[in-house]
């Protein structure tokens, strides 16, 4: 291939591989999850085959999504943006090498593992203690490449996408080493250090910090520096998005307890999670008024520029999923949505809207840069996709907050008797067509990541440069 002098100056090698990476991965992850969709229509697409079951298929399909679509995205921006911002070459090509390696080696373990049923039991973190020990050796050097990138820069301040990123790479790690702690029993068996409601909590205060730092911060990092260069304008408000760094990273530790109304944690801690969580919405909105107003002045772009519309629709379901996440962790309004699709919808109007939109629209600002080539194969394909994408996540958004308010209705309605009114089954017959509309939006979100890989691989192949 061709190399630009930006290529030599810089480690793009890793950065391409990443940015490849997670669309193959969006594709896998993707495709398990139009599976477990079509077998909650069709329960016999398990062919009563052990590791097609939903239960381990359900946690194959999060931890694709997640970590290694999720992640290889994040790599991959997060050591683009630290080179660019800081104009310097990464620390070292090889530690570039072992994160990649290593990473890719976790997400075939996980893929090996999940569906053979070895499981820690805890959500988003369920790979066992062999697995959780290179990821933590794969994280350090990651933290290593990273800062030690930031450390020889030749600006003299850190650009903020990279506080964003920084963080993210510091607080997963504390995350995933305290929730990770278990006594093992054999090679793919192990307890959880901790018992009862504190496992519990512990469990939780990752969960909902991994949705803060791996699903979040990480994300906001990626907008903060893919939003304006796309854009071709500066950030709306510098000022602004340091008080939303603080912010954000001041306050999302502390709501983890919304996942855990009324259960066995104390009423005092539930309440906290609840008021943190209420905050939260302040810095979240900031943020996404901050990336959304970068574009004043240039509103026009948007008419032209999918990949720009890509950004800034993500950050309208970014503001979208934090209003109704703050929400649902009133008690009184959780009591209705847990349990039920509302949480589903919620998840994927972050995980799809969010998360998959702003990471597709990176990738298709760095795989040019990448291949060193002008732009993109085909900009009408990235529209196609793009409609794909919002109208995918808008079918799959709405029939799950059917489902769910539908579900929590009926749970909860009695006779005068004091009898239910609804067995469970009828709930779950009542819930049918929304599992049949969220197949088909789910399914179109999935073929437009397949339009992305025949953009890509055409952009690939193409045989002219940048210059
Ligand atoms: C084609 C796209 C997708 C489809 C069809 C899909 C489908 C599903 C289904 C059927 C479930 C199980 C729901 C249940 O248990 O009732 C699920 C769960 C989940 N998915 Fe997806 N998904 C997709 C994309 C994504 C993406 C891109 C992400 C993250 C970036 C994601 C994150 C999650 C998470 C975190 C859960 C667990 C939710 C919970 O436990 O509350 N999904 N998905
Ligand atoms: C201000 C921001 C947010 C708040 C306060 C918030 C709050 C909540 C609440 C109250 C629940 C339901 C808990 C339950 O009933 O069990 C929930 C679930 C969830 N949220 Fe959010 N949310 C926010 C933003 C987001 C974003 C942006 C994403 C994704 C990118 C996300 C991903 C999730 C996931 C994956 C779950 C399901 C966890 C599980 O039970 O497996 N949230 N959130």
């Amino acid at each position: 291939m061709n190399s630009s002098p930006e290529q030599s100056v810089y480690n793009y090698k890793v950065v391409r591989q990443f940015t490849v990476m997670t669309v193959v991965w969006g594709i896998v992850g993707m495709l398990v999850g139009v599976l477990i969709a079509a077998q909650l229509v069709w329960p016999w697409l398990n062919f009563d085959l052990p590791w097609l079951h939903f239960g381990r298929l359900r946690p194959l399909h999060t931890n694709a999504v997640i970590f290694a679509f999720g992640g290889c995205a994040l790599f991959a921006c997060s050591l683009y943006v630290v080179q660019r911002t800081c104009q310097a070459r990464l620390l070292s090509d090889g530690l570039a090498s072992i994160v990649f390696w290593g990473w890719q080696l976790i997400i075939l373990l996980a893929a090996l593992s999940l569906p053979l049923g070895f499981t820690s039991g805890k959500e988003y973190a369920e790979l066992e203690w062999p697995i959780d020990i290179l990821i933590a050796i794969v994280w350090v050097c990651y933290a290593i490449l990273f800062f030690g990138t930031i450390m020889k820069r030749k600006t003299a301040h850190i650009y903020v996408a990279n506080w964003f990123f920084g963080a993210f790479i510091i607080t997963v790690a504390v995350l995933h080493i305290v929730n990770s702690l278990a006594i093992p029993v054999t090679a793919t068996k192990s307890y959880s250090a901790y018992a009862g409601a504190i496992d519990a909590m512990v469990q939780w205060w990752y969960g909902h910090n991994a949705v803060g730092f791996f699903l979040t911060a990480g994300f906001l990092g990626i907008m903060y520096y893919f939003v304006p260069k796309q854009a071709e304008r500066p950030v709306y408000s510098y000022r602004l998005s340091i008080v939303h760094f603080w912010a954000l990273i001041a306050v999302y530790m502390w709501a983890g307890p919304h996942h855990l109304h009324y259960t066995a944690l104390p009423d005092w801690a539930q309440s906290l999670g609840m008021v943190m969580s209420l905050i939260l919405l302040a810095p979240s909105w900031g943020g996404m008024i901050n990336g959304i107003m970068t574009l004043s002045g240039a509103w026009h772009k948007l008419r032209t520029d999918p990949i720009l519309r890509f950004l800034i629709v993500s950050l309208s379901f970014y503001g979208m999923s934090t209003f109704e996440g703050p929400m649902m962790s009133i008690k009184t309004v959780n009591a209705l949505s847990h349990y039920t699709d509302w949480t589903i919808g919620h998840v994927h109007s972050g995980a799809l809207g969010w998360v998959a939109m702003v990471s597709i629209g990176a990738i298709y600002h760095l795989v040019p840069v990448m291949f060193d080539r002008k732009q993109m194969y085909s900009v009408e394909l990235i529209n196609v996709h793009f409609w794909m994408s919002t109208i995918g996540t808008v079918l799959y958004i709405t029939s799950m907050w059917v489902n769910g308010i539908i579900q929590g209705l009926m749970w909860r309605a009695y006779n005068l008797d004091g009898t239910l009114t609804y067995s469970f089954v009828e709930s779950v017959q009542a819930s049918y067509p929304g599992y049949v509309v969220r197949l088909l939006g789910g399914g179109i979100f999935f073929l437009g990541m397949l339009v992305m890989a025949y953009n890509v691989w055409k952009t690939a192949r193409s045989s002219e440069t940048s210059r």
